[in-house]
């Protein structure tokens, strides 16, 4: 019996072949990431607006065994040295999830090692204890470019969806209005950088659901509202830098408003549970944004929780998020074997409806 758990993780669910191993204290405390392996592909779907299913996958076969040979050189272990093989079985393109399945399956044949399937979203909601060591429960605010949506973290089988988007996901919004505005992709910082000297009061956008009671979100009216605000002050097809400043202002201001309204009533649904260090924890691209990660951190002070962002590298797509929450996972008791399927989709809260938008081509999760 060894005194550590020691995984490794792959995942290649959407354009990110990544391969991690993290080392766990037996009782899955102190967890460390020995190394963490990102291959990016945006070179290859730039030209094409958005990932392409059938490039990504035929990517990730081409650059997993790669992956897997850094992470391990540069954890400095063998595979002699891991307890399990950690894989993110779902939700993601078919394609790509299927490559590191199937990977994941031969290190695991071949070593002899445990194999455990994981759930993408899964990894995103368990990183705040990878990286702060939150306690269950907490709530997590997932807002990525493909996602949204509030979750009550209980235990790594234990998830209930609060609410979410019944559109767009606010990175995929700020990505629209970015192209609307002629700003550079993604869209998130360049709105956010023009932002920063706009006057957030000059147009007047709607702030999508607010008047519905819970928790979902909408941000695809909020976008149309950009731009009819936008042709409403073009002039011979041109905008003008003040405008576009002001719009980018107002467009981030209606986000902020939007999402700490509808977390202040999602905490509120959270501390009736009465944790005993209430916490609110965000994960994705989105949360890189510093007006929304301020608003956030005030609703949750006014709400007496704490605030925890993991950094950004573990916020976005990586696998040393799937290696950890395989170890939780494995310490469960899990097991998969060869049988372990890809899955295309897998809601975290089953007893949730099935999730609507992300319409995005390729939309990442
Ligand atoms: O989590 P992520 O890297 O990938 C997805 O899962 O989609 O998130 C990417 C998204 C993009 O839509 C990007 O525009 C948005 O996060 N994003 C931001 C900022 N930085 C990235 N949105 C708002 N403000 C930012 N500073
Ligand atoms: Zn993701």
């Amino acid at each position: 019996m060894r005194d550590t758990l020691t995984l490794l993780g792959i995942e290649s669910s959407c354009d990110d072949t990544a391969a991690a191993v993290v080392r766990v204290a037996p009782g899955g405390g102190d967890p460390r990431i020995l190394s963490s392996v990102v291959m990016g592909q945006a070179a290859l779907h730039d030209a094409f607006g958005g990932v392409v299913p059938e490039i990504a996958a035929r990517a990730h076969a081409e650059k997993l065994d790669l992956a897997v040979r850094e992470a391990l050189d540069r954890a400095e272990v063998g595979l002699s040295d891991l307890d399990a093989v950690a894989v993110t079985a779902g939700p993601g393109l078919i394609g790509g999830v299927m490559s590191g399945v199937m990977c994941a399956k031969g290190i695991a044949a071949g070593a002899g090692l445990p194999l455990v399937g994981v759930n993408h979203l899964a990894g995103h909601a368990l990183t705040p204890r990878l990286t702060d060591g939150v306690a269950y429960p907490y709530l997590m605010l997932l807002v990525s470019g493909g996602h949204c949506q509030f979750l009550l973290v209980r235990g790594p089988q234990d998830f209930a969806r609060l609410g979410g988007t019944i559109d767009d996901a606010p990175g995929e919004a700020f990505d629209k209005v970015a192209r609307l505005l002629a700003l550079p992709q993604p869209g998130g910082p360049s709105v956010e950088a023009e932002a920063a000297t706009g006057d957030a009061a000059r147009f007047a956008l709607p702030r999508p659901l607010l008047d519905r009671e819970g928790c979902d979100l909408s941000f695809s009216g909020l976008k149309t509202a950009v731009l009819r605000a936008r042709d409403g002050v073009m002039r011979d097809g041109t905008l003008g830098r003040l405008a576009r400043a002001d719009l980018c202002a107002g467009f981030q201001a209606a986000v902020c408003d939007v999402l700490g309204e509808k977390t202040r009533r999602a905490l509120e649904i959270y501390l009736a549970e009465g944790p005993e260090v209430p916490t609110l924890a965000v994960a994705g691209g989105v949360a890189a944004n510093r007006a929304i990660r301020a608003r956030l951190m005030e609703v949750a002070e006014a709400a007496g929780a704490a605030f925890v962002a993991p950094p950004l590298a573990l916020c976005t797509d990586n696998a040393a998020m799937i290696a950890y929450a395989g170890a939780e996972l494995y310490l469960a008791g899990q097991r998969d074997g060869m049988d372990l399927g890809a899955r295309p989709r897998w809601p975290l809260d089953k007893a949730s409806p099935a999730m609507l938008g992300s319409g995005r081509k390729g939309a990442k999760a």
